[in-house]
């Protein structure tokens, strides 16, 4: 009898943890390595966040909480939506967990039985397929391309619905594309789905205040009122507050899913971090102009990156909507020789040889179902970011 659990063999290790891993071993060896791996910004999060924790934890705020969050915080959430998505959610339709991370396994493990389908848009987060696939579900990618953004077309959608889809996972912005749809692109998507009433989404809202230029942001149920009973609307404070340490992620949707995934947390981790919790609700409620100011900056990196990276030779880098990675494709320098003599014949072997020759560490788009591309995370100082473009410059300059 195998000890380990037949799931295991179902579920790959985190290529964004592994490249990390590799840059920070050899930075150990000496090497001079720029890591662009990481997916959170390498912002502080702000002071007032942070006093309202030490006040939190000065008040005695440091027991166990309710399962779904303290209520200060599923109304600060509930105020939000309606503030910003302009969706009703009462404060007993949201939760809590620890990192949006936890709020889409909850949501899988709580709906998914063996061979429901979970459709999810290629490039995908990399957690997605193997969140499904441990909670018994099965996933299937809806391909995009480059084309057209790397957005999913209804058309697309329509041919990956089964009678067997349980879910679609958008994500938008998307990690790693940065894409973000427009209302008419979610409108279009939504009719399909209007056609299908077994299919719920979810949609991981994650980097929506990070959108640049007139971009405006939507989310599904916002768009599609009809889609409200069977959405769930997830975000977090993450990404958009620098908090990806505090670990606080949060969701709404139907009174009765929600109700599932208390049941699911209630027997696993219970309520998130309090004090992480009473920093949520100074984030939430609290002035919002750590958002504009680090946008501003996030902009300005994603303008340089993709206009150095346009300049290598064989790259060809659209401009993303939102989020801070970019997903050029280097399709154009499959076949050519590396200086160490190897042929480059996928896209991690591109990454792979340009961390060996330049030390710059991006992340293979394979690794998110799609490629030959590679993710580039801008959330470093421009210093860096111009620095690791010169060196992609040299180094596809070099390949023969
Ligand atoms: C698309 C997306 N969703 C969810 C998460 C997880 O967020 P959290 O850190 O709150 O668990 C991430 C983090 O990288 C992400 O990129």
């Amino acid at each position: 009898m195998a000890f380990l659990a037949d799931a295991l063999s179902r579920v790959k290790p985190s290529a964004t943890i592994a490249v990390s891993q590799k840059a920070r071993e050899l930075k150990t060896q000496g090497r001079d390595v720029i890591g662009l791996g990481a997916g959170e910004p390498d912002f502080d999060t702000p002071d007032n966040v942070k006093n309202a924790a030490i006040d939190a934890i000065n008040r005695g705020e440091t027991k166990y909480t309710p399962v779904s969050g303290i209520q200060p915080l599923r109304e600060a959430i509930a105020a939000k939506f309606k503030r910003e998505n302009n969706l009703d959610y009462d404060w007993k339709q949201t939760i809590v967990a620890t990192g949006g991370k936890q709020i889409l396994f909850n949501a899988m493990m709580a709906t998914l039985n063996p061979g429901d389908e979970v459709v999810i848009p290629s490039p995908y987060w990399v957690s997605y397929p193997e969140m499904v696939s441990i909670c018994g579900g099965t996933p299937v990618f809806a391909e995009t391309s480059i084309d057209n953004g790397f957005k999913l077309t209804p058309d697309a959608l329509e041919k990956a619905i089964t009678p067997k889809t349980k879910w679609l996972i958008m994500n938008s912005p998307s990690n790693p594309s940065g894409a973000a749809y427009t209302e008419a692109e979610l409108k279009a998507l939504a009719d399909v789905l209007m056609a299908h009433p077994h299919v719920w989404v979810l949609t991981d809202d994650m980097y929506e205040h990070l959108t640049y230029g007139d971009f405006k942001f939507f989310t599904i149920a916002e768009v599609e009122p009809k889609l409200y009973d069977r959405t769930l609307t997830m975000n977090g404070v993450s990404k958009a507050y620098a908090m990806t340490g505090w670990r606080i992620g949060y969701a709404a949707g139907p009174i009765e899913l929600i109700k599932a995934m208390d049941m699911i947390q209630g027997q696993q981790t219970s309520g998130a971090c309090s004090i992480a919790q009473w920093a949520a609700v100074e984030a939430l409620n609290g002035p919002q102009d750590f958002i504009t100011k680090n946008k501003a900056i996030f902009q300005g990196r994603r303008d340089l990156v993709v206009s150095m990276l346009n300049q290598a030779k064989g790259i060809n880098c659209p401009v993303p909507e939102g989020a801070f990675y970019v997903y050029p494709s280097c399709a154009e320098l499959i076949g050519k020789t590396a200086p160490s003599g190897k042929v480059i014949e996928t896209d991690e072997d591109f990454v792979s040889e340009l961390l060996e020759a330049e030390g710059v560490a991006v992340v293979h788009g394979s690794a998110f179902g799609l490629g030959p591309n590679f993710r580039i995370s801008y959330a470093t100082s421009e210093e860096l970011l111009e620095e690791a473009c010169n060196r992609i410059q040299r180094f596809t300059a070099s390949l023969m």
